[in-house]
């Protein structure tokens, strides 16, 4: 029998305190999130109440996810925490908690890049043969495309000058006071199979050679579009402003495929990926192109502590471990 070794994953980067138990033999085994809801007062997430929440939930769901999963604390080998990117107040909880428990139990700790963790999760879901992979990192403040040869090898081909993807659905979101505040705002008050199209409403100039992105002129054509007439249909705009957000990645994407022959697969990750239409429009592209395309669950496209924790396990298994106590944070810690 394969000895079983119970992974701990701590997620603390901006306002979900996420925490999962990850087991080698029977994958995830328990987790649970917590969105916090403290922020919908201030229109955005407030670095210290974010860090305040967290200290007042981490513990206690570390503890609720292992009793669940009847699991004793000292039964867990090894225990990970997001390192970053991310509000410093907010890891430095996560990170605190991590390496106190580390400690206490003798057991080592390792700190995960949040943005690697969002793609690496795909293989837990991923059963076939999918790289080279062509990679898209959809998140809040991110906007990454990268190429992906081996399991840890990864290669920029663009990212966002600007704006994250995510940061423009949350600002229209807020620009139309839907709440919250957020892409999953958007998706919900775009009515099924909704018609009316009028791609000129949004216009957008992406520098296609480059393949880097930007998102903040959207943004402020559709303020200006608000502040100049009063009578805009909300619906109408969000669902152009969507299709606008598809546009851009699918360009990229074919461009891409059709000049290189060799990918096998496309990932994504991020909360943005967690987007239905965003997700068919991939979808479609990888049977065009006839490659694989791993279909992540939905709740791991956002963030989760089972991320975090899946990234020790192949970090640890990989000899990257840490016994050290230093505590740092890196609010800005860049995928490569
Ligand atoms: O990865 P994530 O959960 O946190 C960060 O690492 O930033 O991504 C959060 C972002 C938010 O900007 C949110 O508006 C966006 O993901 N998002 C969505 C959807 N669900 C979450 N955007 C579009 N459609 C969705 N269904
Ligand atoms: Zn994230």
């Amino acid at each position: 029998m394969i000895d079983e070794l119970i992974y701990l994953g701590i997620e603390t980067s901006c306002d979900d305190t996420a925490v999962s138990v990850f087991n080698n033999t029977k994958n995830i085994i328990s987790e649970y999130i917590i969105t916090q809801k403290i922020h919908k007062l201030y229109g955005g997430t407030v670095p210290e109440l974010a860090a305040r929440d967290h200290l007042k939930y981490t513990l206690k769901l570390i503890l609720y996810i292992l009793k669940i999963a009847k699991i004793k604390i000292n039964k867990i080998k090894c225990i990970a925490y997001t390192q970053g990117p991310g509000l410093k107040g907010a890891l430095l909880i996560g990170i605190s908690i991590a390496k106190t428990i580390s400690l206490l139990l003798k057991i080592p700790n390792i700190g995960i890049n949040h943005l690697e963790a969002h793609i690496m999760i795909n293989f837990n879901f991923c059963k076939k043969k999918i790289l080279p992979a062509l990679v898209l990192l959809i998140s809040g403040a991110h906007t990454i495309m990268l190429n992906m040869t081996k399991y840890n090898l990864l290669n920029m081909i663009g990212e966002s000058s600007d704006d994250g993807a995510g940061e423009s659905f949350d600002k229209i979101a807020r620009l139309f006071d839907l709440t919250p505040a957020n892409g999953i705002s958007i998706e919900k008050n775009i009515p099924y199979r909704f018609v009316y199209n009028n791609e000129k409403i949004i216009k957008t100039k992406q520098n296609i050679k480059h393949y880097n992105f930007s998102f903040s002129g959207i943004k402020s054509n559709i303020m200006k579009l608000k502040t100049e007439n009063n009578n805009l249909n909300m619906k109408n705009i969000i669902y152009n402003f969507q299709n606008t957000i598809i546009n851009i990645f699918t360009t990229r994407i074919r461009n891409i495929l059709s000049t290189n022959l060799s990918y096998k697969g496309i990932i994504i990750g991020g909360g943005v990926s967690a987007n239905k239409e965003i997700r068919i429009a991939i979808r479609n592209i990888s049977e065009e192109f006839n490659i694989e395309f791993n279909k992540l669950p939905k709740k791991y496209c956002t963030d989760n502590g089972s991320m975090i924790a899946f990234l020790g396990f192949i970090k640890i298994n990989n000899n990257k471990r840490d016994y050290k106590l230093s505590i740092k944070a890196v609010p800005n810690l860049r995928i490569i």
